[in-house]
C-alpha cells in the first residue's frame, strides 16, 4: 500500500499536524473533470510517463493543447466536488486538482506534504513529478517532498478517483453519499532534518500514579536529548533516544482526570534543541467490568448519538471546526456524553472538539456490509485504515472505543477477516475498548436473540436493531424480550426511524414526526428490559444525503432518520430522547 519512488516517498504520519510549522494549501485549486482518465492514460490505456495532466505543461502556440489548469474552474479545498459543482452531484470518477504555492528552501529543513483525507484513490505529483499514491477515503497521509520542492514557485497536482469497487473498503454499496475530492486540510509542513514524528502520553495502564509514554524521531538516531513538559503537573523530564530513535518515559503524576462533565486537558510539550511540539492531552481510564463500562473507576452509561460527517445546513463533507462545533453542540443539547462517529474515521478536528466539549467517542473503520472477505488486498486496506485511525488519535482521551465493522454478514470468511482485524486493533492499542456493530439475527416468539461468533473478540457487544422501522411495529416493542448471552456490556449502536420534519399526522402514519416520536417512546421504554445495556447511539443526529433514499417529496436522496432535519430543525423525537437521557443522567449521578 505504501508507494515508494526515487525522489519522494510516503513517510509515517506527522502526529498533531496542526501544531507544526505549516504552509496551508487550503483555498482555491483549479480542477479538471476527467471521466475517461484522459490525463493519465494514452489512447492505448498505457499510463503517461510524460504529457499527463500532472505535468501542467506550458504549450507553444504551434503545439496541440487539450487541457489547461490555469483556465479551468476553481474549487475551494477542503471540499467534496458533489456539492461544489452541480454537474458533479452524482459524479463518480476522476477529477484533477492543481494548486500553486511558494516555498523557501533551507538547509536541514524537510517539506512534508500532508493530506487530512482524499476520497478515495489519490495520485500526488509535485512540480510534475510523481510523489506517491494513497487509497482510503477517511484517513490522513503525507509524503516527504523535500527533494522535489524548488525555491520560489511550486505546484502540486492531485488525481482523485472516487469510483467504487467491490474490493474497496467500503465496498460498492453504502448508505451515505460517496463524496469525492480533497475533503480535508492540505498543508506543507516544514520540519527539521531530524524531527519529532510521533509520541504517546497516557496514564500508565499498569502502574497507578504514573504517566508514561514515548517520543519517536523520524530517524533511528540515538542519544538525542528530548524533553517532555507538562507545566501544570510540574513535569519537566529529559529523555534520550535509543538506537531506534525512540525515547521512553515514566513520570509520577496525579492529573485531574478527563470526564464528560469536566473535560480537563493539559498542555504537553515535546521538544528538542530545534523543535517544539505542543498538544492538549487528557488523562482518563476506560475499562469494562462484567456487563458494565467504567470511566475513571466509575460505572458510566454512554448517552450517545450516531453522527455522519455531513456538514450542517450546506451538506457535503464536514471538515471545519465550525461544522464540528455545530454537530457536537446539538449532541450536547440532546444530553449526550458520547458520540458514535459513523461509519469511518471523522476528521481530526471533530475528535479534538468532542474531547474539548466532553464527549466520549466511538471511532470506526468503514468495514461496512458485504466486504470482499477473502481478498487479501481488501484485508490489507482495512488494516491500513485501522492502523492510521489509531495512529492519528491514540492521544485523544475522548476516544474510548475502536469499532472494526458495521452490520457484516455472518460467515467463516467474515469471522476470519474480522477476528484478525480485532486482534490487530488490540495489538495497536490495548488501552481502549474494541467493538463492532452487529445485527440481531433471530427473534423467535418475541425474543430478540443476539448470536455472533465475534463476541469473543470484542469488549463490548454492540448491535443495531430497527424495531418499529425495518422489523415489527412500534407496538411490537412492548412484547419484545432480549436474550444477549454474553457477560459483556451491551450498546445499542443504532435504532431509529424516518420522519420528514414538519410532516404531521397520526402516530401510525409512516414519515410523520408523530410516528418517529412514538418509535422512540416505545424503543426507549423497551430498553429497560435489556440486561447489561451500557449505552445507546440512536441513528442518527441529522438527516443526511444517501443515494439509496429516492422517495420523492419525502426522502429526495436524504436518509430521514435524523432527530434534526437537514436545515437544523429538531423533530419531536429529539425531545423524547432528550428526556430519556435526562433521566439516565440522574440514574448514574
Ligand atoms: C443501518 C446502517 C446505517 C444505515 C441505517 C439505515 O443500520 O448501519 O448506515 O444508514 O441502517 O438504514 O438508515
Amino acid at each position: 500500500m505504501l508507494t515508494w519512488s526515487s525522489i519522494a516517498q510516503e513517510v509515517p504520519l506527522l502526529s498533531n499536524i496542526s501544531s507544526r510549522n505549516n504552509i496551508s494549501l487550503n483555498g482555491k485549486w483549479n480542477y479538471i473533470v476527467d471521466p475517461l482518465e484522459n490525463g493519465y492514460f494514452d489512447y492505448r490505456l498505457m499510463p503517461f510517463e510524460t504529457n499527463g495532466f500532472f505535468e501542467n505543461k506550458t504549450f507553444k502556440a504551434s503545439e496541440l493543447q487539450e487541457y489547461n489548469f490555469a483556465t479551468s474552474a476553481t474549487m475551494n479545498i477542503p471540499s467534496d466536488w458533489n456539492t461544489k459543482d452541480e454537474k458533479l452531484f452524482f459524479y463518480e470518477g476522476t477529477v484533477w486538482f492543481k494548486k500553486d504555492f511558494k516555498y523557501t528552501k533551507s538547509n536541514n529543513t524537510k517539506g512534508i506534504l500532508y493530506f487530512g483525507a482524499i476520497n478515495y484513490d489519490a495520485k500526488v505529483y509535485v512540480n510534475g513529478k510523481f510523489v506517491g499514491s494513497h487509497v482510503g477515503g477517511y484517513t490522513p497521509f503525507n509524503f516527504d517532498v523535500t527533494d522535489v520542492l524548488v525555491d520560489g514557485n511550486n505546484f502540486v497536482v492531485v488525481k482523485v478517483d472516487n469510483k467504487r469497487h467491490k474490493d474497496n473498503v467500503p465496498t460498492v454499496n453504502m448508505d451515505w453519499w460517496n463524496y469525492g475530492g480533497i475533503t480535508r486540510d492540505v498543508v506543507l509542513s516544514q520540519v527539521p532534518e531530524t524531527y519529532i514524528e510521533d509520541y504517546l502520553v497516557q496514564i500508565d495502564k499498569n502502574e497507578k500514579g504514573i504517566v508514561s509514554g514515548w517520543i519517536k524521531l523520524n530517524s533511528t538516531v540515538a542519544n538525542q536529548k528530548l524533553t517532555l513538559q507538562i507545566p501544570e503537573l510540574k513535569i519537566k523530564k529529559e529523555v534520550i533516544t535509543d538506537s531506534n530513535g525512540m525515547a521512553y518515559f515514566k513520570v509520577k503524576a496525579k492529573p485531574i482526570l478527563w470526564m464528560p462533565q469536566s473535560p480537563k486537558l493539559y498542555d504537553v510539550t515535546f521538544s528538542k534543541s530545534d523543535e517544539n511540539v505542543t498538544d492538549k492531552i487528557g488523562f482518563r481510564t476506560i475499562e469494562t467490568k462484567g456487563k458494565e463500562i467504567w470511566l475513571n473507576g466509575k460505572k458510566v452509561f454512554l448517552r450517545g448519538i450516531s453522527i455522519h460527517e455531513e456538514a450542517p445546513f450546506r451538506q457535503g463533507r464536514a471538515w471545519s471546526k465550525e461544522d464540528a462545533v455545530t454537530l457536537l453542540t446539538w449532541a450536547k443539547e440532546l444530553g449526550c456524553n458520547y458520540v458514535r462517529l459513523a461509519h469511518y474515521p471523522h476528521n481530526e478536528t471533530m475528535v479534538r472538539e468532542a474531547e474539548r466539549m466532553g464527549l466520549m467517542v466511538w471511532s470506526e473503520v468503514p468495514v461496512y456490509w458485504t466486504i470482499s472477505w477473502t481478498n487479501t488486498d481488501t484485508y490489507k486496506n482495512a488494516e491500513r485504515q485501522l492502523h492510521d485511525m489509531i495512529y492519528r488519535d491514540k492521544n485523544r482521551c475522548a476516544v474510548v472505543i475502536w469499532s472494526i465493522a458495521n452490520e457484516t454478514p455472518h460467515g467463516n470468511d467474515r469471522d476470519m477477516f474480522l477476528s484478525k482485524l480485532a486482534k490487530y486493533a488490540r495489538e495497536q492499542d490495548n488501552t481502549r475498548l474494541i467493538s463492532m456493530a452487529m445485527e440481531v439475527t433471530k427473534s423467535p416468539n418475541n425474543v430478540n436473540r443476539l448470536e455472533d461468533n465475534m463476541n469473543q473478540y470484542v469488549d463490548i457487544v454492540s448491535f443495531n436493531q430497527y424495531l418499529g422501522w425495518y422489523r415489527g411495529t412500534n407496538e411490537s416493542c412492548k412484547l419484545m424480550q432480549w436474550d444477549i448471552p454474553y457477560n459483556k456490556p451491551v450498546i445499542i449502536s443504532e435504532f431509529g426511524g424516518g420522519a420528514l420534519q414538519g410532516l404531521h399526522g397520526d402516530k401510525t402514519e409512516r414519515w410523520t414526526e408523530e410516528y418517529q416520536e412514538e418509535l422512540y417512546k416505545q424503543n426507549t421504554e423497551m430498553f429497560a428490559r435489556i440486561d447489561g445495556l451500557a449505552g445507546v447511539s440512536p441513528w442518527i443526529l441529522v438527516d443526511f444525503r444517501s443515494p439509496r433514499r429516492q422517495l420523492p417529496g419525502i426522502q429526495d436522496f436524504f436518509n430521514r432518520k435524523g432527530l434534526i432535519s437537514d436545515s437544523g430543525i429538531k423533530k419531536k423525537a429529539f425531545y423524547v430522547m432528550k428526556d430519556w437521557y435526562d433521566k439516565k443522567k440522574e440514574e448514574y449521578k
